[in-house]
Protein backbone atom coordinates (compact mmCIF):
# COMPACT_ATOMS: atom_id res chain seq x y z
CA UNK A 1 0.00 0.00 0.00
CA UNK A 2 1.22 3.81 -0.86
CA UNK A 3 2.48 6.00 1.81
CA UNK A 4 0.54 8.66 1.06
CA UNK A 5 -3.15 9.56 1.20
CA UNK A 6 -5.03 12.20 -0.70
CA UNK A 7 -7.59 13.92 1.61
CA UNK A 8 -10.34 14.38 -1.33
CA UNK A 9 -11.46 17.62 0.19
CA UNK A 10 -14.00 18.82 -2.34
CA UNK A 11 -17.28 20.12 -2.09
CA UNK A 12 -18.99 17.79 -4.43
CA UNK A 13 -18.83 14.34 -5.93
CA UNK A 14 -18.32 15.80 -9.45
CA UNK A 15 -15.26 17.85 -8.22
CA UNK A 16 -13.79 14.66 -6.38
CA UNK A 17 -14.39 11.91 -9.25
CA UNK A 18 -13.22 14.62 -11.47
CA UNK A 19 -9.86 14.58 -9.80
CA UNK A 20 -9.59 10.91 -9.43
CA UNK A 21 -9.64 10.88 -12.95
CA UNK A 22 -6.25 11.83 -13.62
CA UNK A 23 -5.07 8.43 -11.35
CA UNK A 24 -4.47 5.81 -13.80
CA UNK A 25 -3.32 3.06 -10.91
CA UNK A 26 -5.03 3.01 -7.42
CA UNK A 27 -4.18 5.08 -4.66
CA UNK A 28 -5.07 6.10 -0.88
CA UNK A 29 -7.45 8.65 -0.76
CA UNK A 30 -9.44 10.14 2.36
CA UNK A 31 -12.86 11.08 2.24
CA UNK A 32 -13.70 13.43 5.11
CA UNK A 33 -17.06 15.25 5.91
CA UNK A 34 -16.87 17.90 3.36
CA UNK A 35 -17.69 15.23 0.39
CA UNK A 36 -19.08 12.96 2.30
CA UNK A 37 -21.85 15.21 4.41
CA UNK A 38 -22.67 16.56 0.90
CA UNK A 39 -22.13 13.55 -1.75
CA UNK A 40 -23.46 11.03 1.11
CA UNK A 41 -22.48 7.21 1.26
CA UNK A 42 -22.64 6.55 -2.69
CA UNK A 43 -19.49 8.26 -2.93
CA UNK A 44 -17.88 5.40 -1.27
CA UNK A 45 -18.72 2.90 -4.01
CA UNK A 46 -18.05 4.99 -6.54
CA UNK A 47 -14.65 5.37 -5.31
CA UNK A 48 -13.70 1.74 -4.62
CA UNK A 49 -15.39 0.70 -8.34
CA UNK A 50 -12.09 2.85 -9.31
CA UNK A 51 -10.25 0.51 -7.29
CA UNK A 52 -9.09 2.81 -4.51
CA UNK A 53 -8.18 2.51 -0.63
CA UNK A 54 -10.32 4.83 1.52
CA UNK A 55 -9.75 6.40 4.82
CA UNK A 56 -13.04 7.20 5.60
CA UNK A 57 -12.68 10.34 7.96
CA UNK A 58 -15.22 11.13 9.74
CA UNK A 59 -13.94 11.61 13.72
CA UNK A 60 -16.69 9.82 15.33
CA UNK A 61 -17.19 11.15 19.12
CA UNK A 62 -20.19 11.16 20.71
CA UNK A 63 -21.65 7.93 23.95
CA UNK A 64 -20.23 4.47 23.66
CA UNK A 65 -23.59 2.68 22.49
CA UNK A 66 -23.81 5.47 19.57
CA UNK A 67 -20.31 5.21 18.14
CA UNK A 68 -20.79 1.04 18.58
CA UNK A 69 -23.70 1.44 16.11
CA UNK A 70 -22.17 3.94 13.76
CA UNK A 71 -18.86 1.98 13.43
CA UNK A 72 -21.50 -1.02 12.76
CA UNK A 73 -22.48 0.76 9.80
CA UNK A 74 -19.39 2.34 8.57
CA UNK A 75 -17.76 -1.10 8.63
CA UNK A 76 -20.65 -2.50 5.57
CA UNK A 77 -19.44 0.31 3.76
CA UNK A 78 -16.48 -2.00 3.37
CA UNK A 79 -13.51 1.13 3.55
CA UNK A 80 -10.38 0.36 4.59
CA UNK A 81 -9.80 2.92 7.65
CA UNK A 82 -11.97 4.49 10.03
CA UNK A 83 -11.42 7.57 12.62
CA UNK A 84 -12.76 8.41 16.06
CA UNK A 85 -11.58 11.23 18.68
CA UNK A 86 -9.48 9.50 21.19
CA UNK A 87 -11.05 12.17 23.92
CA UNK A 88 -14.17 10.55 24.05
CA UNK A 89 -12.41 7.81 26.31
CA UNK A 90 -11.40 4.35 26.40
CA UNK A 91 -15.15 3.15 26.72
CA UNK A 92 -16.45 4.64 23.61
CA UNK A 93 -13.25 3.58 21.55
CA UNK A 94 -13.47 -0.17 23.04
CA UNK A 95 -17.34 0.19 21.40
CA UNK A 96 -16.33 1.32 18.13
CA UNK A 97 -14.15 -2.06 17.70
CA UNK A 98 -17.28 -4.13 18.56
CA UNK A 99 -19.30 -1.90 16.03
CA UNK A 100 -16.72 -2.75 13.09
CA UNK A 101 -16.37 -6.66 14.29
CA UNK A 102 -20.04 -6.55 14.32
CA UNK A 103 -20.45 -4.98 10.71
CA UNK A 104 -17.14 -5.88 8.69
CA UNK A 105 -17.75 -7.53 5.53
CA UNK A 106 -15.54 -10.52 5.32
CA UNK A 107 -13.28 -11.56 7.88
CA UNK A 108 -11.21 -8.28 8.42
CA UNK A 109 -12.60 -4.85 10.16
CA UNK A 110 -11.60 -1.50 8.59
CA UNK A 111 -8.73 -0.48 10.56
CA UNK A 112 -9.90 2.31 13.10
CA UNK A 113 -7.10 5.40 14.64
CA UNK A 114 -7.83 7.49 16.66
CA UNK A 115 -7.11 11.58 16.33
CA UNK A 116 -4.94 12.69 19.24
CA UNK A 117 -4.70 16.30 19.10
CA UNK A 118 -6.03 18.18 15.77
CA UNK A 119 -2.79 19.45 13.78
CA UNK A 120 -4.64 22.58 13.63
CA UNK A 121 -4.42 22.66 17.95
CA UNK A 122 -1.47 24.81 19.44
CA UNK A 123 0.02 24.53 22.84
CA UNK A 124 -1.88 27.80 23.29
CA UNK A 125 -5.11 26.49 22.10
CA UNK A 126 -4.94 23.14 24.17
CA UNK A 127 -4.19 24.85 27.67
CA UNK A 128 -6.29 28.05 27.08
CA UNK A 129 -9.53 26.64 24.72
CA UNK A 130 -9.20 22.67 25.09
CA UNK A 131 -8.08 23.12 29.32
CA UNK A 132 -5.63 20.64 29.06
CA UNK A 133 -2.47 21.93 30.57
CA UNK A 134 1.09 20.68 29.82
CA UNK A 135 2.37 20.38 26.64
CA UNK A 136 1.18 19.20 23.37
CA UNK A 137 3.17 15.73 23.20
CA UNK A 138 2.30 14.67 26.86
CA UNK A 139 -1.65 14.94 25.75
CA UNK A 140 -0.91 13.23 22.30
CA UNK A 141 1.00 10.15 24.22
CA UNK A 142 -1.53 9.73 26.84
CA UNK A 143 -4.27 9.63 23.95
CA UNK A 144 -2.28 6.96 22.21
CA UNK A 145 -1.88 5.16 25.17
CA UNK A 146 -5.50 4.91 25.60
CA UNK A 147 -5.93 4.07 21.96
CA UNK A 148 -3.84 0.92 22.38
CA UNK A 149 -5.66 -0.32 25.16
CA UNK A 150 -8.64 0.15 23.80
CA UNK A 151 -7.59 -1.97 20.82
CA UNK A 152 -7.04 0.41 18.16
CA UNK A 153 -4.64 -0.44 14.86
CA UNK A 154 -3.03 3.56 15.77
CA UNK A 155 -3.47 7.20 15.74
CA UNK A 156 -3.70 10.09 13.76
CA UNK A 157 -1.06 12.94 15.14
CA UNK A 158 1.48 15.09 13.62
CA UNK A 159 4.48 14.20 12.34
CA UNK A 160 6.33 15.40 15.40
CA UNK A 161 5.08 13.44 18.04
CA UNK A 162 5.03 10.17 15.47
CA UNK A 163 8.95 8.71 16.71
CA UNK A 164 7.93 9.00 20.29
CA UNK A 165 4.39 7.02 19.81
CA UNK A 166 5.92 4.55 18.24
CA UNK A 167 8.63 4.11 20.87
CA UNK A 168 5.87 3.83 23.43
CA UNK A 169 3.04 2.12 21.85
CA UNK A 170 5.28 -0.24 18.94
CA UNK A 171 6.00 0.07 15.47
CA UNK A 172 3.49 -1.86 13.75
CA UNK A 173 0.93 0.72 15.78
CA UNK A 174 0.27 3.21 13.12
CA UNK A 175 1.01 6.63 12.75
CA UNK A 176 -1.12 8.58 10.07
CA UNK A 177 -0.10 12.41 9.59
CA UNK A 178 -1.62 15.05 8.12
CA UNK A 179 -0.19 18.66 8.63
CA UNK A 180 2.31 18.13 5.64
CA UNK A 181 3.49 21.06 3.91
CA UNK A 182 6.29 21.93 1.81
CA UNK A 183 8.44 24.33 3.30
CA UNK A 184 6.84 26.86 0.33
CA UNK A 185 4.06 25.85 1.42
CA UNK A 186 1.91 28.23 3.33
CA UNK A 187 0.73 26.44 6.53
CA UNK A 188 -3.17 27.92 6.20
CA UNK A 189 -5.23 26.73 9.39
CA UNK A 190 -2.83 24.26 10.10
CA UNK A 191 -0.14 24.88 12.96
CA UNK A 192 1.96 21.44 13.83
CA UNK A 193 3.73 20.67 10.17
CA UNK A 194 6.46 19.39 8.50
CA UNK A 195 7.46 18.09 5.15
CA UNK A 196 7.25 14.93 3.22
CA UNK A 197 11.03 13.86 3.93
CA UNK A 198 10.59 15.23 7.70
CA UNK A 199 7.54 12.54 7.98
CA UNK A 200 9.48 9.92 6.41
CA UNK A 201 13.08 10.23 8.43
CA UNK A 202 10.62 10.56 11.74
CA UNK A 203 8.51 7.75 10.52
CA UNK A 204 5.20 8.24 9.90
CA UNK A 205 3.45 5.28 8.59
CA UNK A 206 1.07 7.07 6.27
CA UNK A 207 0.75 11.08 5.34
CA UNK A 208 -2.27 12.65 4.79
CA UNK A 209 -1.51 15.26 2.16
CA UNK A 210 -4.63 17.93 1.02
CA UNK A 211 -4.20 21.16 0.10
CA UNK A 212 -0.24 20.56 -1.44
CA UNK A 213 -1.28 17.80 -3.80
CA UNK A 214 -4.85 18.93 -4.85
CA UNK A 215 -4.20 22.73 -5.04
CA UNK A 216 -1.08 22.16 -6.93
CA UNK A 217 -0.18 22.87 -10.87
CA UNK A 218 0.47 19.11 -11.52
CA UNK A 219 -1.02 17.09 -8.73
CA UNK A 220 -0.44 13.50 -10.96
CA UNK A 221 3.34 14.40 -10.17
CA UNK A 222 3.23 16.15 -6.80
CA UNK A 223 1.68 13.25 -5.35
CA UNK A 224 4.19 10.59 -7.43
CA UNK A 225 6.87 13.11 -5.82
CA UNK A 226 6.08 12.73 -2.22
CA UNK A 227 5.49 9.15 -2.46
CA UNK A 228 9.19 8.52 -3.71
CA UNK A 229 9.97 10.75 -0.73
CA UNK A 230 8.27 8.43 1.76
CA UNK A 231 9.36 5.22 -0.06
CA UNK A 232 13.40 6.63 0.25
O1 LIG B 1 -5.05 20.43 3.17
P1 LIG B 1 -4.38 19.70 4.30
O2 LIG B 1 -3.16 18.89 3.87
O3 LIG B 1 -4.10 20.60 5.49
O4 LIG B 1 -5.48 18.63 4.76
C1 LIG B 1 -5.32 17.81 5.90
C2 LIG B 1 -6.48 16.87 6.00
O5 LIG B 1 -6.28 16.04 7.13
C3 LIG B 1 -7.84 17.54 6.18
O6 LIG B 1 -8.77 16.75 5.46
C4 LIG B 1 -8.11 17.46 7.66
O7 LIG B 1 -9.48 17.32 7.94
C5 LIG B 1 -7.37 16.18 8.05
N1 LIG B 1 -6.89 16.10 9.43
C6 LIG B 1 -6.03 17.02 9.99
N2 LIG B 1 -5.59 16.87 11.28
C7 LIG B 1 -6.01 15.84 12.02
C8 LIG B 1 -6.89 14.91 11.47
C9 LIG B 1 -7.31 15.06 10.16
O8 LIG B 1 -5.61 17.95 9.30
N3 LIG B 1 -5.54 15.66 13.24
Amino acid sequence: MNKTIVALDFTNEEEALYFLDQFDKPINVKVGMELFYSAGPQIIEKIKEKGHSIFLDLKLHDIPNTVKSAMRNLAKLDVDIVNLHCAGGKEMMKAAIEGLEEGKIGDKRPLCIGVTQLTSTSKEIMNNDLLIEGEVIDAVLHYAKNAKDSGLDGVVCSVLESKRIHEICGDEFLTVTPGIRFSSDSKDDQKRVATPSIAKEEGSSYIVVGRSITKSQDPYNTYYEIEKTMRG
